[in-house]
Parts: structure tokens; sequence; C-alpha cells
């Protein structure tokens, strides 16, 4: 059931007798997001609540305040749903704007009509689903004193303070399947073939992906690269009688001369997109091969969430539910293998969780001969014993 709270007056559809929990998705899609929803509701439900669901990410919070109230029957069957039942926005009245200190800022009003709706609906915690800039949001309610808590989403898998974000691991199933496809094709016709993914500003997603799927050559914004080291790789193996190559390069990865492949938006952050098709582009100048360009784009935002992101989406739900029992806001949940613990939003936000180019899946995919761009042949990642 959905509310335009201008017909009747804002919460009279709602049980007077419960406690209240609002949810909301906020930012960029991604697989998992329904089975929080789902956990969420359940928890909720078993231990007395009530849950209102604000449709459109924050954008239902406000003007008009748009929700639905969530059962366990009107969440039954979406465990395995892609997208979200209540829908979600990375634009409009709360994206990400640059403030004084070029922190995010909310234009101003909008926490006072923020803090109407909560008043008015009588809410005990909001759960706010969502990446770096709708935490960021979330963040600013919290330090104007409303009881938020967070649960980190993202298929970038960029948020410091959790191992792994929910929706990380459907994506990088949907590039390791794409490499599986491209890997029979590019072999059938002895091509080079470069799959652009996601991740914005971090290389997760083709690190993982890239490793999961056997590519040979992978590009991520962590690890500077040049075309002569990608070309030498590509030599490498037809020497060694591979006459094709997977190159994975991740949407957000610098180009040699520093670059970044990207448009401005209206909001903080840039759209990123076309690094395939320019490294596709230099690579057939310098070989004597076919060379064609995937870009995966939202295919691997789409879709419903493996087990892994079904498990750790349900975990995250019923442990912010847990926070707000306890009153314990601004609060982050997060995976700490493996344990589902809490961190504060504020640090979770802080900084980018990049790809580390000593860590252990660097290390693995260099020892296994993968190809990172930054040196000329094989490097064994660790030391030999002499
Ligand atoms: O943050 C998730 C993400 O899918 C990024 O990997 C990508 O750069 C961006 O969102 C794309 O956003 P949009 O849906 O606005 O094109």
């Amino acid at each position: 059931m959905a509310s335009d709270m201008t017909a009747s007056p804002i919460g009279s559809d709602l049980d007077e007798h419960r406690p209240r929990i609002g949810i909301l998705t906020s930012g960029g899609d991604c697989p998992g997001l329904n089975a929080v929803i789902r956990a969420v509701t359940k928890t909720a439900f078993w231990l007395g609540y009530q849950v209102v669901g604000f449709e459109q990410g924050f954008e239902g919070l406000i003007d008009p305040v748009r929700y639905r109230v969530l059962t366990p029957q009107v969440t039954s069957g979406i465990l395995v749903q892609g997208g979200t039942i209540l829908g979600s926005t990375n634009k409009g009245r709360f994206s990400a704007r640059a403030g004084k200190d070029g922190r995010a800022e909310l234009a101003e009003g909008i926490l006072d009509k923020v803090r109407a709706t909560f008043d008015a609906l009588r809410l005990e915690g909001l759960i706010v689903v969502g990446g770096d800039g709708s935490l960021s949001t979330a963040l600013q309610f919290h330090e104007a004193g409303l009881p938020v808590v967070g649960v980190p989403k993202t298929i970038d898998n960029d948020l410091s303070c959790t191992a792994y974000t929910f929706g990380f691991n459907s994506a990088v199933l949907c590039c390791a399947d794409a490499l599986d496809r491209l890997h029979t094709t590019a072999e059938s016709h002895g091509r080079v073939m470069v799959l652009e993914v996601m991740g914005r500003h971090t290389g997760w997603i083709a690190l993982h992906g890239g490793i999961a799927g056997g590519g040979d050559v992978i590009l991520i914004p962590e690890i500077p690269w040049t075309y002569e080291n990608v070309l030498a790789k590509i030599v490498e193996r037809t020497k060694l009688g591979k006459n094709f190559t997977l190159v994975v390069v991740a949407e957000g990865a610098t180009l040699p001369d520093g670059g970044l492949v990207a448009e401005q938006s209206q909001n903080l952050q840039v759209k990123l997109g076309g690094i395939g098709h320019v490294v596709a582009h230099e690579l057939e100048q310098r070989v004597d091969q076919d060379v064609r360009c995937v870009v995966l784009g939202h295919l691997q935002r789409g879709g419903g969430p493996t087990t892994f992101d079904r498990v750790l989406s349900s975990q995250y739900g019923v442990h912010a539910v847990r926070l707000i029992v306890e009153k314990k806001f601004g609060q982050m949940v997060c995976y700490d293998p493996p344990n589902i613990l809490d961190a504060s939003i504020a640090e979770a936000v802080g900084a980018l969780r990049t790809v580390d180019p000593l860590g252990s899946a660097v290390v693995t995919a260099k020892a296994m001969g993968i190809c990172f761009g930054d040196t000329p042949g094989y490097v064994c990642p660790f030391v030999m014993p002499k």
C-alpha cells in the first residue's frame, strides 16, 4: 500500500500501539536490497515493531512523504528478487553536494522537514541502506540528532570498516560469467577481448571478477600500468601458444598519462565509463590481432543476489534492527569475518576502501601470472628462499 500523505494525516494508516522503524534504500541499486528489506521486516515483526518503508530513497521522507507499511506478507518472496521494492535514486534533493569545506552538505531547510516526518511518524529509528553518498547523508541526519543506522550497500565494495558490502559478490559473479563467455569466443577468433567493469575509483570488481573468470590482464585504479607492459603480456601468451587474451579494466582505472575517462555530473561524483573502448583502441594499434571491447555496465547491478549476498544481506538487516533496539545510532553494520559487527558511519564514509596492491588477492593473481600492467613480464610477488 503506497500512501500519499496529501490525502490523509501522515501516519493515520499506522498502528497506534506499536513502535515504528523506518527503512529506505538509496543510491544505485544492487542485488540484495530486497533481502535486507525482508530481513528487517521479519525481525522487526517478531519484536513487535511496525516497519515503514520510504519510497525512492530519501526523497520519500519529504514533500510529499511517501511510504508503504511493510509486513512479512508484503515482503514474502522478495529474498531472491533484484532491485528494490521501495525504489531508489542517486539524484534529487538529497544527492551529494559540496559544502563549504568540500564535505557533502544538504540544502538548507531539508533537515527540518526530515525531522518533522520522523516526529509525525514517531519513528524510533531509520535504517539507511546505501553506499558512501547515501551514508554521508545519513551521517548528516545523525549529526542533527536523528536516530539513524546504516547498512553498507554497493557493488563497488569501496566502503571502509567492512570486508564486504552486499551486492559485490553478485557483481563479481556477473563479471566472471562474462569472462567465461568471452573466453570461448576470444579463443575461437584469436582475439584480444577487453571487458570494462564498474567499481568507481576502486578495482575490487575487476580484481575479484578477473581472478574468478580467468582474466589474463587486470587494470585497476590502485596500480599504475602501461600499454607496453600489457602488450608484453599479449606477446608472451602468443609465444606460449595462446592466441587470445582477456583484459579486464576497471572503469576508474587511470590511463598511463594519468587521465580518467569520465564525464562531469551534477552532483559530487563524476560519471565514469568508456575506458574499455580507449584501451581496446590503443591495443589495436599495437597488436597484430583483432581487439574487441565489451562494457558490462548495469548488468552488474541487475538480477537477483548470489547465495553469499542473500546470507550477508539477511545478516545485515537483522543486525540493523538490533542497532535500533539497542539505540546504537550513527552506526553502520559491517562484516568482520566471521562476525557481523558495527562501526561508526563517520569512519565508514571517511575514507575510500581501496585494493591493497600488496594484498593477498593481488599477490595471488600475480603469482599465477595475471598481468596488472605494472611490469614488463612475470615477477614473483613473494620472496623466494635462496
Ligand atoms: O556505485 C555503483 C555504480 O554502479 C558504479 O559502479 C558506477 O560507476 C555507478 O554506480 C553508475 O551509476 P549510474 O547508475 O548513475 O549510471
